[in-house]
């Protein structure tokens, strides 16, 4: 667990679900491998999901924002984006030093990012470029069994209104094996992706804290 201090970070971690991703963060702040640095407020957009009860049992705060209510009430995105940035930047009394989409599943509009001069990290289970937006996993296996690719991999960047095709922080190849089922290739994607994340929350605050 962190120590605080007076140049300790406060992230934010987005989720929809597991939170597996939000795990491996929570274990790595304030170790060496993400130092100076607490997760401040986990969001979901989710009530209920496994991740907030992991948030929940670290000491973390949490916020549920859902969408269906803006939907019902004939709101828009755009409002909803507005006022779940607002409601971060309220919970939290400041800005944060990064937000983090860890398995985030709601596309943000400018309006959100423009929001976190801060800047945005997401997590994405594919290479720059290759699988955009959802089930990347599910198409990389697919192209892989048409023999259309021999790999696939996970890159952690900055969000732009563009899905997943910000600057990359980093990047990882992860071979596709003959043996391997969705299964064994989704198992082995996830355990590489619990230590990317830690590593390019790190890589983007260390970049940050040089502009
Ligand atoms: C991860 O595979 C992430 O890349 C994707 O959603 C998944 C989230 O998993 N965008 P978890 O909730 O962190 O376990």
């Amino acid at each position: 667990m962190s120590s605080s201090g007076a140049n300790e970070r406060t992230i934010v971690v987005f989720i929809s679900g597991f939170g597996s991703n939000l795990q491996a963060l929570i274990d790595a702040q304030g170790t060496p491998r993400m130092p100076n640095t607490r997760i401040g407020l986990v969001v979901s957009n989710r009530s209920g999901v496994h991740g907030l009860k992991r948030a929940e049992s670290a000491g973390i705060p949490t916020l549920v924002f859902a969408l269906k209510p803006y939907r019902d009430a004939g709101r828009s995105r755009v409002d909803y984006d507005r006022d779940l940035a607002a409601a971060v930047h309220t919970r939290l009394q400041g800005e944060p030093a990064l937000v983090v989409l860890a398995g985030f599943m709601h596309i943000l509009s400018a309006d959100f990012i423009s929001a976190f001069p801060c800047g945005i990290v997401n997590l994405h289970p594919a290479l720059p470029g290759a699988f955009d937006g959802a089930h990347a996993i599910e198409r990389a296996f697919a192209a892989f069994q048409e023999g259309r690719v021999d790999l696939t991999g996970i890159m952690v960047h900055w969000v732009i209104p563009e899905v997943d095709r910000g600057e990359v922080i980093l990047s990882k190849e992860i071979p596709i094996l003959p043996s391997d089922t969705l299964e064994t290739l989704e198992e082995r994607i996830h355990k590489e992706e619990h230590h990317l994340i830690v590593e390019g929350v790190r890589v983007a605050l260390e970049n940050k804290s040089v502009v």
